[in-house]
């Protein structure tokens, strides 16, 4: 089945959290919506009996980092995913690869499933990031773990921008991921782990995306913001067959 994530951003406060799950939960299961919600809605959405993620985790445990937030933390109020190295937390605040695998260890211990992203800027050697970032966020992970990973690509000029990856683009990049993680673990590990693809992701493109037989999902940011277009996505999604 393939699957949607709703990736709002700084956006929605408690009550908006509310009325837009109230709203959803009217034509989808709990079970069908995944949403990494800001902090602060997770206790909310988790209340629903969705799949709720957050949108990014301290790599330290804890200690003397003011305005950071531990994996701990939010699995405690109900987080079981939580997005790691989205490209607004590498490229506005900063994160370092180091950082990001860090973050994955951290996720990792304290229960939560990570959903690394990864993906190129404009004019960037897309394979060559590809492989960079793959290699750096992984080294050194046991296999374990990364099997119970979900990774994203998300070619940075493609979100927000309307500008999606073509399905084929999109599809090439996916198996190229693919290929990176079967030679560094094997071809087992790699056929485990769901490859989303971020950017753009609308009503009119998501079933040509999906249909891409290294796509198991989206990660979407703007479209999943209004109620109607969420759960429209989801059921695009869903008659997707592959
Ligand atoms: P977008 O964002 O769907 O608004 O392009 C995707 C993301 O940042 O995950």
């Amino acid at each position: 089945m393939k699957r949607i994530i709703g990736n709002w951003k700084m956006h929605k406060t408690v009550q908006e959290t509310a009325d837009f799950l109230t709203h959803v939960l009217q034509r989808l299961s709990p079970e069908e919506v995944y949403l990494a919600v800001p902090f602060t809605a997770i206790k909310e959405a988790a209340s629903h009996g969705i799949h709720v993620g957050s949108q990014n985790v301290s790599h330290e445990p804890e200690g003397p980092f003011t305005g950071e937030i531990s994996a701990r933390m939010v699995k405690e109020v109900g987080a079981e995913f939580a997005i790691i190295g989205h490209s607004e937390r590498r490229h506005i605040f900063g994160e370092t690869d180091d950082m990001i695998h860090r973050k994955i260890l951290r996720a990792h211990a304290a229960g939560l499933k990570p959903l690394l992203c990864i993906g190129e800027r404009e004019g960037e050697d897309r394979e060559a990031v590809l492989h960079r970032q793959l290699e750096r966020a992984l080294k050194g992970l046991e296999s374990s773990l990364v099997a119970d990973m979900m990774i994203a690509y998300e070619p940075v000029w493609a979100i927000g921008t309307g500008k999606s990856a073509s399905p084929e683009e999109a599809g090439d990049a996916h198996a190229y991921c693919r290929s990176i993680i079967s030679s560094l673990y094997n071809a087992e590990i790699a056929a485990m782990i769901p490859l989303l693809y971020g950017g753009s992701v609308k009503s009119d493109n998501v079933q040509a995306l999906l249909q891409q037989r290294d796509i198991q999902g989206a990660l979407v940011g703007g479209a999943s913001l209004d109620p109607d277009s969420f759960v429209k996505l989801v059921e695009l999604s869903q008659s997707v067959v592959s």
